[in-house]
């Protein structure tokens, strides 16, 4: 029998606990810095340098730490389903984990692209991108990230994922950030959706949804080792 399909979409709030601050919480990334400064289009028009430098700092950190509990879990839940993690954040602590479906919303620190072609898209080595560093075409490179009023092309595949899963999980998310917030509407009806969020989540967004109010290091591998006896 084929296994069954649990879809986990993951926010900032799962890899809070290996150090990486979440955005909206208090302390949190966008208390200290205007989003508009550092993750729009127009901030790296305007202001290359402090956009550089905020995406070099936020890589820099990257390499300093590891995947939690939360991110261990979700590899365990591949011993009995297929699972598929959507995940908002742009660290690779779920690669780093192990998890073998990975899909990436908002882009990816360890990356860099074309600002002429986004296709052209490059492993960066190390933490830091400099001004003049260029693409084999000979323009800057950015960082290969989902900046504010960009588009988001990876929503319709998230999407039809998100339509097939037999279980949903939500993870640390504020769920203030469309298009990724809406995913679940593309739930089928009936099906079982988990949120696991120790914040004051607006889990109104999500009409019969299971809310366990705990840490993702904690919360996480509890419901893992639920799922996985219930697969028996
Ligand atoms: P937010 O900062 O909006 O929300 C973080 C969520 O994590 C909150 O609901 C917290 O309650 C929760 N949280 C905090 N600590 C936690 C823990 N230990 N375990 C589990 N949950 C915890 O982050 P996101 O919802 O991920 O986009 O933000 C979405 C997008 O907004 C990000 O991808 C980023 C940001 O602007 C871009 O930069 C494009």
């Amino acid at each position: 029998m084929s296994k069954k399909k649990i879809v986990v979409l993951t926010g900032a709030g799962i890899s809070a606990e290996s150090g990486i601050s979440t955005f909206r919480d208090s302390g949190g990334l966008w208390e200290k810095y205007d989003i508009m400064e550092v993750a729009t289009y127009e901030a790296w028009q305007s202001n290359m340098d402090m956009v550089i430098e905020f995406y070099n700092q936020r890589r820099k950190q990257l390499h300093e730490v590891k995947p939690n509990a939360g991110h261990y879990a979700l590899v365990k839940l591949e011993e009995k389903y297929d699972v598929h993690i959507i995940t908002q954040n742009v660290d690779d602590l779920h690669e780093q984990a192990g998890s073998s479906k990975v899909l990436h919303l908002h882009g990816e620190l360890k990356k860099v692209r074309s600002s002429a072609d986004e296709s052209i898209v490059y492993e960066l080595e190390g933490w830091e991108l400099k001004k003049g560093d260029t693409c084999e075409k000979g323009s800057q490179l950015r960082p290969h990230i989902v900046w504010f009023g960009e588009p988001v092309p990876m929503i319709p595949m998230a999407a039809e994922i998100s339509s097939t899963a037999d279980i949903y999980l939500i993870i640390g998310t504020s769920l203030n950030v469309y298009p990724a917030a809406g995913l679940v509407n593309y739930v089928k009806p009936g099906t079982p959706i988990f949120l696991i969020d120790p914040g004051e989540v607006h889990a109104s967004h999500v009409p019969g949804v299971k809310l366990i109010k705990e840490k993702a290091g904690t919360g996480t591998p509890k419901l893992v080792e639920e799922l996985l006896e219930n697969a028996k």
